[in-house]
């Protein structure tokens, strides 16, 4: 279903990539974050058999390089094939629009992707639904809040477990 290897080979080249990045609110390593968005993931490919689980799980690694960090879609798709980068592409938020656009524009892009794309949006959203950080304004958390109710909105159907997770984690998020 998802090989470890494919797993092992993913997680280091992202834990390189993010070299020297914190997750934003902790002094932990941002590498923590891939760690939960792909438990996530595996936990639903356990759920939901059928899904291409290597596609699901190099993609859930490597969500954020492309947005984060130096290393771009050609050095991906050299090293885990063009269906991951293209995946991981759609992830990445495009930063010449304007920000209140970005998240509509991901959403559309995503779900033109294959629906283990899909989950990996959903995992990364439960992920980043921990509480928030003390200095953020309640508009601030109501914003994070509606925007995670888009998510929901626009990818729910891929993921029947993913989706109960994400539901949760809105509806406990203040
Ligand atoms: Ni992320």
């Amino acid at each position: 279903m998802w090989s470890q290897d494919r797993y092992l080979a993913a997680y280091h080249f992202a834990a390189r990539a993010h070299q020297g990045q914190i997750y934003p609110g902790t002094e932990l390593p941002y590498s923590i974050h891939l760690a939960f968005v792909s438990m996530e993931v595996i936990a639903a490919l356990r759920d939901e058999p059928g899904r291409d689980g290597d596609l699901a799980v190099q993609c859930a690694l490597l969500h954020d390089v492309i947005e984060d960090t130096p290393v771009g879609y050609a050095e991906i798709a050299a090293a885990f094939g063009t269906p991951v980068a293209d995946g991981v592409l759609a992830l990445t938020k495009d930063e010449s629009l304007p920000h209140a656009a970005q998240m509509a524009d991901s959403l559309r892009r995503i779900r033109r992707q294959p629906p283990e794309v899909w989950m990996v949006k959903l995992a990364d959203r439960i992920s980043n639904l921990q509480p928030p950080p003390a200095y953020w304004t309640a508009e601030k958390v109501a914003r994070y809040r509606d925007e995670a109710a888009q998510i929901y909105a626009a990818l729910a159907e891929a993921s029947p477990s993913l989706a109960a997770r994400l539901h949760a984690k809105i509806a406990g998020y203040r």
